[in-house]
């Protein structure tokens, strides 16, 4: 299974996900790779920033069973890092679509944080190189009116939605499936103690079950 997770308003809670639908994942005995398109998951694994990664794979012209030599290990043995790395994006497109085709060839679950689709334009090409390429794409929002808004007018139309819900909001699951035309898969509550976690870079070790649990229906 090859899902890739993105939002279209910064913070909306991809990589706190991205982490608990790898733990969830794990926990059912899978090899999982995580695969960082934004550049916050070492921090949010709690691990050092790797020297190199995707954009310098991509940069080359490394073969993609270079690719395994860029994964970091976690915390977690059974979850892997494929650390985005930090070299100048390239419009490559055939890298791209080469790097996008080695994730669909995967054996192990992969989990993509695609990010933000607004944020860093220069890596937009690669972010629809592997949106296209998933088994499933998933859009992770806050039950936000004016985030709504932007899936209806983008292109990408996701096959699930994952709902971070804060105390209060007005729209429910209903409302948010009709606007956008894609099923809720999960929906996770706000707490303090996963945005704790995130910060210390132990969601990945501690993720409660009250978080990974609504994760279960969203492969
Ligand atoms: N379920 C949750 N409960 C509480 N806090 C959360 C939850 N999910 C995410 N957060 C917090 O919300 C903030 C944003 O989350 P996260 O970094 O996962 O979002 P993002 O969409 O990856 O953001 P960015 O656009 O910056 O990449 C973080 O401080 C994180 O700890
Ligand atoms: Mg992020």
């Amino acid at each position: 299974m090859f899902l890739a997770l993105w939002s279209v308003k910064g913070g909306s809670g991809v990589t706190a996900t991205a982490i608990g639908l790898a733990v969830r994942h794990a926990a059912e005995g899978e090899q999982v790779l995580l695969v960082d398109l934004c550049g916050d998951l070492p921090a949010a694994l709690g691990l050092a920033e790797p020297a190199v990664g995707i954009s310098e794979w991509i940069a080359a012209d490394a073969e993609t069973s270079a690719l395994r030599r860029l994964e970091v290990a976690t915390s977690v043995p059974a979850v892997r890092l494929l650390p985005l790395g930090s070299a100048e994006e390239t419009a490559d497109v055939h890298r791209r679509a080469l790097f996008a085709s080695a994730l669909a060839e995967e054996r192990r679950t992969v989990v993509v944080d695609v990010g933000n689709l607004h944020a860093h334009p220069a890596r937009g090409g690669l972010r629809e190189a592997v949106i296209a390429d998933a088994d499933r794409s998933l859009l992770v929002t806050r039950a936000c009116y004016l985030s709504m808004r932007r899936v209806v007018r983008h292109d990408h139309a996701p096959d699930g939605v994952v709902v971070v819900r804060e105390h209060g909001r007005a729209l429910d699951a209903g409302d948010i499936e009709r606007l956008i035309g894609a099923p809720v898969v999960a929906q996770i509550d706000i707490d303090p103690a996963v945005a704790r976690l995130v910060d210390a870079g132990l969601l990945v070790n501690r993720a409660p079950r009250t978080f990974t649990k609504p994760l279960g229906r969203v492969a």
